[in-house]
């Protein structure tokens, strides 16, 4: 991997730096920094190397056009907080005034453009119009740096055609991202434990089958549980189910026991009146979900205090744990206790921790706890998922 050494001296030169800023927002308001934190120590380390800084990221799922609510301006507003510098912002990434702001740039400043995604060139299935758009891009700068490890996993203009117009290596983000997957990829320590959650199970299909081969054990919860479970024959009332995932799943539970790899399951769960807050709810066995009293209609949204506190001594017993995914609608406070017992296990394990994912750091840092608890809180969850499953992700490729 190329790193930013590679690109010799850059003072005086401009730096397009692909950086992921795709924060929550909130009517407006970043909910969680954590993707804009991880992306200050390339920045002051170009900046204090003098180049001209011209940053550019995604936010959201724009649909190929202008939308005001996934804009980039409250990012470098913040991000001139963190780095206690101006970040300019450019209400678009490419014409007339985007390229007057590049060219007024000087050594060591900073300037933010517009989402990428307001251009459909960017998402495009057509390498050509994809390649347009990159040039147009490349036409603003000398070097380019990767550092969205976020969005490595995409071929997209700005991460992967762009990579290839212009001098380019690898950020100090990727890098270090990269590292730490290599300790969970590459001979890691044993009992290595892998603890699953999110809503569906369809996500997480490439990653259980690739790590059947690889871990101890497994550990399911949040949404996808309820689809394991009904594959080993439990009715699981209202709560969601991924019907056409159930004979993948049945394999990969008969593939887990050929191999010695066990995957725990829920022992018991919160099951809700209905999806909301203020729900009435209750703790019933995992394998009789219905009998609770909102019988069919019941909504299974945690895993219960038995198995939150039996995931916790697993977490306890490893040398490695990987996790991505909530346990439960973390969210609303009553549904938040699995998530938070499995979080606070990791903290007070003596193993090496990673937690992958956007919502997964987000409810960490959303139920108390800071990055510095543990091992490593990665930017990316497709990302650390894709890596993890084994496949080439065309934005690293691009930068070897
Ligand atoms: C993420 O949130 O995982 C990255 O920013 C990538 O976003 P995307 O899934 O919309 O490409």
């Amino acid at each position: 991997m190329r790193t930013i050494e590679t690109l010799g001296s850059l003072r005086s030169r401009t730096v397009i730096v692909r950086c992921d800023l795709n924060v929550p927002l909130s009517d407006g308001v970043i909910t969680d920094d954590g993707r804009i934190r991880a992306s200050l120590a390339t920045i002051r380390e170009l900046r204090d190397a003098g180049a001209k800084l011209v940053l550019i990221s995604h936010l959201g799922r724009p649909k190929g056009e202008p939308d005001p609510q996934f804009s980039l301006r409250p990012v470098a507003e913040r991000m001139s907080e963190l780095l206690g510098a101006q970040v300019r912002f450019v209400e678009e990434t490419v014409g007339d005034a985007a390229q007057a702001a590049v060219s007024d740039l000087s050594d060591g400043e900073v300037m933010l453009l517009e989402n990428l995604r307001f251009n459909a060139a960017e998402t495009s299935k057509d390498a050509a119009e994809r390649r347009a758009f990159a040039e147009q891009l490349a036409a603003y700068a000398d070097a380019f740096v990767s550092d969205g490890f976020g969005v490595v996993h995409r071929k997209q203009a700005s991460v992967y055609e762009l990579a290839q117009l212009l001098p380019s290596a690898a950020g100090r983000l990727v890098a270090a991202e990269l590292e730490v997957l290599e300790r969970l990829t590459v001979d890691p320590k044993r009992p290595y434990t892998v603890v699953l959650g999110g809503s569906k199970v369809s996500d997480k299909l490439g990653v259980i089958a690739h790590l059947l081969d690889r871990v101890d054990t497994l550990l399911i919860g949040g949404g996808m549980l309820f689809t394991f479970l009904r594959a080993q024959g439990h009715a699981v009332a209202s709560s969601l189910l991924e019907e056409d995932q159930l004979d993948t799943v049945r394999g990969y539970l008969a593939e887990a026991e050929r191999r010695g790899v066990r995957i725990v399951l829920p022992t018991d769960v919160v099951v809700a009146e209905r999806f909301g807050d203020d729900a009435a709810h209750e703790v019933v066995a995992a394998d009789a979900i219905e009998s609770s009293s909102f019988g069919a209609s019941g909504i299974g949204l945690d895993i219960g205090p038995d198995s939150a506190e039996a995931f916790a001594r697993e977490i306890a017993g490893s040398q490695i744990v990987f996790w991505n995914g909530p346990m439960g609608v973390f969210e609303m406070e009553a549904f938040a206790s699995g998530t938070r017992t499995v979080a606070r296990a990791l903290t007070e394990t003596s193993a090496f921790t990673v937690v992958g994912g956007g919502d997964s750091a987000a409810a960490v840092r959303a139920l108390g706890f800071s990055d510095d608890q543990f091992g490593h809180i990665s930017t990316g969850g497709g990302a650390s998922l894709e890596f993890l499953e084994g496949k080439s992700l065309p934005g690293l490729e691009v930068l070897a």
